[in-house]
């Protein structure tokens, strides 16, 4: 598979493994771009990207906007405190206004799940899920499948834990999805009333306790406790969390000496994970990040038509290109 068949990115439920690696291999490709002491190619010269985010960000945000400036395509940021979303203007009418501006390309993170999908079944323009509610956050599951796959190699057979806030987490979903595609040994691990009903239907195993589900783990990803997604309290206290289900010193010594330490950020130290865990030589969390940009590349590259738009604009180039400039090249 070279070319991808879909306008959006929404989510990686669905997503064939064939797919998934399409978009690992690109980001391979894509990542020693930002390596160069110019970090730009032409891949999306010509392109208008809108990041229009309803919720707060940091590395997704600045990560996408870099990715596309690396590709060189024109780029727009809107967020919900300065638009015209305040004065009550509906999702629907804010995204059509886009489209009447021609755009190629919306990323949206929204509070709503299902928010991508309304704008990708109502719009022309390619739509990427860049976080809908609780339910998917497709390329935080791809670059942490990434740096997975960077460390470990092939992940058939891995037994991959993830710790936290299952339920509210669209960074475990996503992770769920590609890796049980990817035929990984996925783990859940977290209080009973953070996890979903029904989750070992998506092929994971359940495991409560910390300690027996790292025990022969190859990474161990943490997830954030989404405070602002819980309507009600669903454990004591915070540092009755962490002394549970918090990774520190002590259950670093229960796990393998090479298994990885993940985190998607933003990290609550103390919390779901110590200072010294958070900087330790296990944590690969800054790699995540770094694989974050080229995953964006990749994914903005392959949805706007990858490879078959650079044979494009090469013949374009070629037919256009005035005879001055032809002689100075
Ligand atoms: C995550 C998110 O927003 O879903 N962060 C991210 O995108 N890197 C996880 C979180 O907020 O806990």
């Amino acid at each position: 598979m070279t070319e991808l068949d879909r306008k959006d990115l929404l989510g990686l439920e669905g997503m064939s493994a064939e797919e998934i690696e399409l978009f690992l291999d690109t980001t391979a490709s894509f990542k020693e771009i930002s390596e160069r002491t110019v970090k730009k190619v032409p891949a999306l010269r010509g392109k208008t990207i809108v990041n229009l985010f309803f919720e707060p960000s940091t590395r997704t945000r600045a990560s996408f906007e870099l990715a596309e400036k690396r590709l060189s395509a024109d780029a727009v940021n809107i967020s919900k405190s300065t638009s015209s979303v305040v004065k009550g203007e509906s999702l629907r009418d804010t995204a059509e206004n886009l489209q009447a501006m021609k755009i190629d390309v919306i990323v949206i993170r929204h509070a709503a799940s299902g928010a991508p999908h309304f704008l990708a079944s109502l719009l022309d323009a390619s739509v990427v899920n860049a976080g809908d509610g609780a339910h998917e956050h497709p390329t935080q599951g791809l670059l942490d499948i990434f740096t997975l796959r960077e460390n470990l190699g092939d992940l058939s057979g891995r037994k991959i834990v993830i710790v936290g806030d299952i339920a509210h987490s669209r960074v475990a979903r996503s992770n769920i999805f590609g890796l049980v595609t990817l035929g990984a040994d996925v783990t859940v691990c977290g209080p009973p009333t953070m996890m979903p009903v029904g989750i070992e239907k998506l092929g994971v195993t359940i495991e409560r306790n910390l300690l027996r589900a790292v025990e022969d783990a190859d990474a161990v990803n943490l997830m954030r406790i989404q405070l602002e997604r819980q309507k009600v309290s669903l454990f004591p206290t915070l540092a009755e969390y962490a002394s549970v289900y918090g990774m520190n010193r002590e259950t670093l010594r229960h796990m393998k000496p090479e298994c990885l330490v993940m985190h998607p950020g933003p990290m609550n130290r103390g919390v779901e994970i110590s200072q010294e865990v958070a900087d330790s030589d296990r944590a690969v969390i800054l790699e995540q990040v770094t694989n974050g940009v080229a995953v964006r590349m990749a994914t903005l590259y392959l949805i706007c038509g990858g490879a078959q738009r650079e044979k494009v604009l090469t013949d374009e180039e070629e037919v256009e290109a005035p005879p001055a400039n032809r002689e100075a090249v």
